[in-house]
């Protein structure tokens, strides 16, 4: 086996174990072996919450926390950001390779192909109550997407996947928008398949009796950068969740919704929403210092600050600041943002914040730049489930590709009561003669 191995020895036992170590790793299964007895059922790793085990082998998007680096498929997040467009970033994710033109464009005539939701879709979004949360409404959705097209269900034959994959990618934009014009009461608008993905996704958003919507080009960009940003993060919460609820084969339009649910959560992709909550309740620059106080006495926390995988600056907290720059050129300038820069100057300062490595993430602007081009908070989550989308198929596709992938199963350390019986009945009243039975 060679130097690339671990030496165990159990101190109950006096037994020892050599394990192999694959790319610096052990298979906690290889701890099975350690046993006290043959009755034993083995040793198992206690990991909570997953700090320090990998569910998978993935070749998809690669993050060193401690330096700061994320790339996708080997590219580095700023360099796609920078000459990329969303659609091209999402062709690398879910095929390894970017495009070359003639498959670039085969690429956008597909998804333009399926930007259409069917009319009982829409009536079904009609049916919800006109202050219903857009994200609950995109979740629910994307789940009744499986009403429409059975055939999703063959999970394992690569063609009838690819389709649903490209259904889903492109019908994501076009409910996030009919779930934002449902809460605000206007009509919905058909996807324009003269534009490119974002600019129909504007078209969708903010047309009005224009008889053609012309998206502005800096915010057409910025909203393309910021999708290619949240296109895939690896193994996050919702990126386990669409891997777990996949792996028992359910369709990816379930497993799209589960993944999507589990974006909903304030840690998560809801952590937007929440960074102008509190923004709105800091009010002003001058109220920084003792809103920090509250938050190194665990009053709250500081939403948009953390990670736990970044223990250095998030890579797309830095080109998220430069796409703000961009869109304050056309919006005027988002007064929340001297609060937020001031939020982050004291926190960087602040012992508490430097010895929990804690700096902002990316959500910590993106909910700045999105309330200034017109949305409202509700719907941020929304716009960071659509690019996740490709995120979650591509970790979909590959966890289905994956001969080692079972069911998700984790074991649990059971700490409840030990067997025990029920007493017999004291209340002669309740005994079963007595009540007829
Ligand atoms: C992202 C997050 C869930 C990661 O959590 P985690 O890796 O489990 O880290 P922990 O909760 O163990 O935090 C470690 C320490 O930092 C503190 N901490 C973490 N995030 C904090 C925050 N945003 N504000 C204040 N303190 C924070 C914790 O209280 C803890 O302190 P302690 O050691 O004194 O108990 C967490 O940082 C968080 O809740 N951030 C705010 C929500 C957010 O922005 N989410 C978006 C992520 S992209």
């Amino acid at each position: 086996m060679g130097n690339e191995t671990l030496t165990i020895t159990d101190n109950r036992t006096g037994r020892t174990y050599t394990i192999p170590l694959t790319n610096g790793n052990i298979r906690t299964m290889d701890l099975r072996q350690i046993r006290k007895d043959p009755d034993d059922f083995g040793v198992m790793g206690y990991d909570p919450a997953f700090m320090n085990t990998a569910s998978c082998r993935s070749a998809i998007t690669f993050i060193d926390g401690d330096k700061g680096i994320l790339q996708y498929r080997g590219y580095p997040i700023d360099e796609l950001a920078e000459k990329c467009s969303f659609l091209e970033v999402a062709y690398l994710l879910l095929n390894g390779e970017l495009p070359n033109q003639g498959e670039l464009q085969e690429w956008e005539g597909t998804i333009r192909h399926h930007t259409m939701i069917h009319e009982t879709t829409k009536k079904f979004l009609e049916g919800f109550r006109y202050d219903a949360h857009p994200m609950s409404m995109l979740i629910s959705t994307v789940a009744a997407l499986s009403t429409v097209y059975h055939e999703a269900r063959n999970v394992h034959d690569a063609k009838i996947r690819r389709l649903q994959m490209a259904r889903l990618i492109a019908k994501m934009p076009t409910i996030a928008a009919y779930c934002y014009r449902h809460s605000l009461g206007f009509p919905y608008v058909y996807p324009d398949n003269d534009l490119s993905y974002t600019e129909n996704f504007m078209n969708m958003l903010w047309k009005m009796v224009e008889p053609k919507y012309h998206a502005n080009p800096i915010m057409a960009k910025a909203l393309d950068v910021l999708f290619i940003l949240h296109a895939d993060h690896e193994q996050n919460c919702s990126a386990n969740v669409m891997r777990s609820a996949g792996s028992s084969q359910a369709d990816p339009y379930a497993a799209t919704a589960a993944a999507a649910a589990a974006l909903s959560g304030p840690l998560h992709g809801g952590a937007n929403e929440e960074v102008l909550r509190m923004l709105d309740e800091i009010g002003s620059k001058d109220k920084v210092p003792a809103y920090v106080e509250r938050v190194k006495k665990g009053d709250v926390k500081l939403m948009g600050f953390g990670h736990r995988v970044y223990k250095n600056y998030d890579p797309r907290a830095r080109i998220i600041k430069w796409t703000a720059d961009q869109v304050f050129q056309v919006t005027g300038r988002n007064q929340k943002l001297d609060i937020a820069l001031e939020l982050e100057r004291i926190a960087l300062e602040d012992e508490y914040f430097i010895k929990r490595k804690l700096y902002p993430n990316v959500d910590f602007y993106s909910g700045i730049i999105y309330q200034a081009m017109g949305f409202k908070p509700e719907v941020f989550t929304v716009l960071f489930a659509i690019p996740r989308t490709v995120g979650w198929l591509a970790q979909w596709e590959e966890m289905l590709n994956d001969n080692e992938q079972k069911i998700a199963r984790p074991r649990q350390v059971y700490v409840g009561a030990a067997e025990r019986h029920i007493p017999p009945k004291t209340n002669a009243a309740l005994e079963p003669a007595a009540i007829g039975a």
